[in-house]
This record gives C-alpha cells, sequence and structure tokens, in this order.
C-alpha cells in the first residue's frame, strides 16, 4: 500500500522559540520520520502577506524559519520540504477551489472572526474594516495546500483544526460536482502537549514576550533562563517541582532519570538559581549542536535556496498531474 501523506505549512513569522520546537516541530519532525508516511512541510510564504509585512521581514523569517527545521533536523531527502511560492499549481487550485467555496463558509471561519470581534470590541462601525481579502479568503489557500498534494494527515494546533475541516468540505464540493478526483484530508492534533510556560509562567508566546530563544547565544540564553519568574521560597526551603515552570520545562526535554533527579533534590531543597542552572545546562546540551548547524545555515542563504529549490521541483511533479486532473474535470484548457 502506498505510504500516506503527511503535510503541513509553516508561517514565516517570528524568532523561533522552545514552544514553537516542543508544541509543533518536535512532533512533526517525528512524523516525518515515520517509515508508514511521506512527509511534505513548507513555507507558508503567501499566507503571511495577509497582513502586509514589509518585504524585507518576509525574506528574514523565511530563512530563519528553513534553518530552523533544518537545523533541527529536518531531512530534506526524505522530506519535501519547499517555499508554498515556488509552486505556482497552488495559486490556480486555489482559484478553483474559491469557486467550490459558499461564502458563508468563509463568514464562519476562525481567523476572519477574530478580526470581525476585535472591530466589535473596539466599537468600530464597519466591522470590515482593516480585514482584507486575503485574509478572508485565507482558507480557501489553505485548503489549495493541502488538496494539491494529495494529503491524508495535516498536522495542526487546535486553532487550525476548522480551516482543514473546511478544506474537507470543499473537496467534497469539487468532487460532487465534477467527479471523484480529490483526496479527502484529515487533521492530526497533537494530544495535548504539556503546555510550555514561558518565563511568566504564562504560555509560552511571542506576543507575551515571555520566550526562551532556541538560537541565541549560550549567555543570552543563560540570561533569559535565570529571569523566570519563581516564588520567594527560601533556598533551602523543601520545594514543589510541579507548581515550578522551571521544572516543567526541565521535565520536557529530561530523560525521566534526570527528572526524578531534579524533582528529589527540589523536595529536599535546593535554590531556584541552582535549578535553573540545571535547566540552563540542559537547555544548551540540547541546542548546541542544532545552534551551530542554524548559525551555518544562516550564513549561507545560496544552501538555503538550493535546497528549497529542490524541494520545490519535487513537489511540483506532486502536483502538476493532480492540477491536469482538476483542469480536465472542470473543462479548462484545450482538448
Ligand atoms: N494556517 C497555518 C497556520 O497559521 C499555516 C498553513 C498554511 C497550513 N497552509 C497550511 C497548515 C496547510 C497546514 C496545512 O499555522
Amino acid at each position: 500500500m502506498a505510504r500516506r501523506t503527511v503535510l503541513t505549512g509553516i508561517k514565516p513569522t517570528g524568532t523561533p522559540h522552545l514552544g514553537n520546537y516542543l508544541g509543533a516541530i518536535r512532533p512533526a519532525l517525528a512524523l516525518a520520520r515515520d517509515p508508514e508516511l511521506s512527509a511534505a512541510y513548507f513555507i507558508a510564504d503567501y499566507h503571511a502577506l495577509t497582513i502586509l509585512p514589509r518585504p524585507e521581514e518576509v525574506i528574514d523569517q523565511t530563512y530563519q524559519v528553513a534553518a530552523t527545521w533544518l537545523a533541527l533536523g529536518l531531512d530534506p531527502a526524505r522530506t519535501i520540504f519547499f517555499r508554498q511560492s515556488d509552486v505556482p499549481e497552488l495559486f490556480e487550485l486555489a482559484w478553483v477551489l474559491a469557486c467550490c467555496t459558499s461564502k458563508g463558509w468563509m463568514n464562519k471561519a476562525h481567523a476572519y472572526k477574530a478580526r470581525v470581534a476585535e472591530n466589535q470590541a473596539a466599537g468600530v462601525e464597519d466591522l470590515d474594516a482593516g480585514i482584507n481579502m486575503g485574509l478572508y479568503s485565507y482558507p480557501v489557500l489553505m485548503a489549495a495546500d493541502i488538496l494539491l498534494f494529495e494529503t491524508d494527515l495535516v498536522p495542526v494546533g487546535r486553532d487550525q483544526q476548522q480551516h482543514v475541516e473546511i478544506a474537507r468540505d470543499i473537496a467534497q464540493r469539487f468532487n460532487h460536482v465534477y467527479g471523484d478526483v480529490l483526496h479527502l484530508p484529515e487533521a492530526l492534533i497533537p494530544e495535548e502537549v504539556a503546555i510550555v510556560p514561558g518565563t511568566d509562567g504564562r504560555k509560552m508566546s511571542k506576543s507575551h514576550g515571555n520566550i526562551l530563544p532556541l538560537f541565541a547565544p549560550a549567555r543570552q540564553l543563560r540570561k533569559a533562563v535565570m529571569r523566570i519568574v519563581t516564588d520567594s521560597t527560601p533556598p533551602e526551603a523543601p520545594k514543589d517541582p510541579d507548581s515550578s515552570s522551571v521544572f516543567q520545562l526541565y521535565s520536557l526535554l529530561a530523560t525521566p532519570a534526570q527528572r526524578d533527579e531534579l524533582a528529589a533534590r527540589l523536595r529536599q531543597g535546593i535554590g531556584w538559581g541552582d535549578a535553573k542552572q540545571a535547566l540552563y545546562e540542559l537547555l544548551d546540551d540540547h541546542l548546541r549542536e542544532p545552534r551551530a548547524r542554524y548559525d551555518e545555515l544562516m550564513a549561507d542563504r545560496a544552501r538555503i535556496d538550493r535546497l528549497l529549490d529542490e524541494g520545490a521541483e519535487r513537489a511540483r511533479a506532486v502536483a502538476r498531474p493532480v492540477m491536469d486532473r482538476v483542469r480536465a474535470a472542470t473543462g479548462i484548457g484545450r482538448r
């Protein structure tokens, strides 16, 4: 039996942090290594345009994201790794799919509804103020990403589940009108990985300004770890490991033996400073090699371009016959 296809898109935004790694990158890389699956991962650069970022930002963040995934272990020989913008068939398919998409579905899409709610809360009269068609029809382009590669499984966070369901609805509508051409995908929501706490105890997120950077120099990483908020229990007092974000972060990377050891030391009573030092050392052990690979890649953009170009070639080899079938089914083009 053919291997099932797993595909996901990565928006090129923000400095990569530990929350991205533990929540999304590490599980996706594990799927990519599964011998029963064939993986296609891409940088969703055209999706990033919906907020009209400065061009330099798009460029820098695209390289950053590519280098991040490669440095953390994505194997481009196994996984088709490419830029969305290098596959023109995607945008051709997006138009066809838009014609199979009810406007009402888009009215209910989360990304759009969230912006409307913001306008409402701010008392803006025109609820569609500041909302462009790119944002409104974002799920259509995402459906094209998924359907063009005959994807079986789409690993995404809960926030994207609805978009995958919309892709499925669009495929069903297309198939109903034109015959059985498009393959129906399914979302793959990772079991709730323990929430990755940030330096202030809230969920780690760029918008909270509480991140631990993945590839900052070691001294900067140490500083960020030392800033993690802890309570004011005196150093020698026994501490409850489970209520501390230092220990939670440590557990997400440690072996069971390492984890039990730090828990025991905390219960006996060690200072938070010592616990943070242990966390820093563990992080540094994990990140030293990826950091070196990341720096090397970022110093050689031509190499990243070559890898992404090769990925795009392979992606288009999969995409072209699917798009040909879509054109044939819809009556587009000469006969
Ligand atoms: N919308 C996704 C996000 O915001 C990124 C994305 C674009 C995507 N195209 C995709 C994810 C296709 C899965 C499949 O994170």
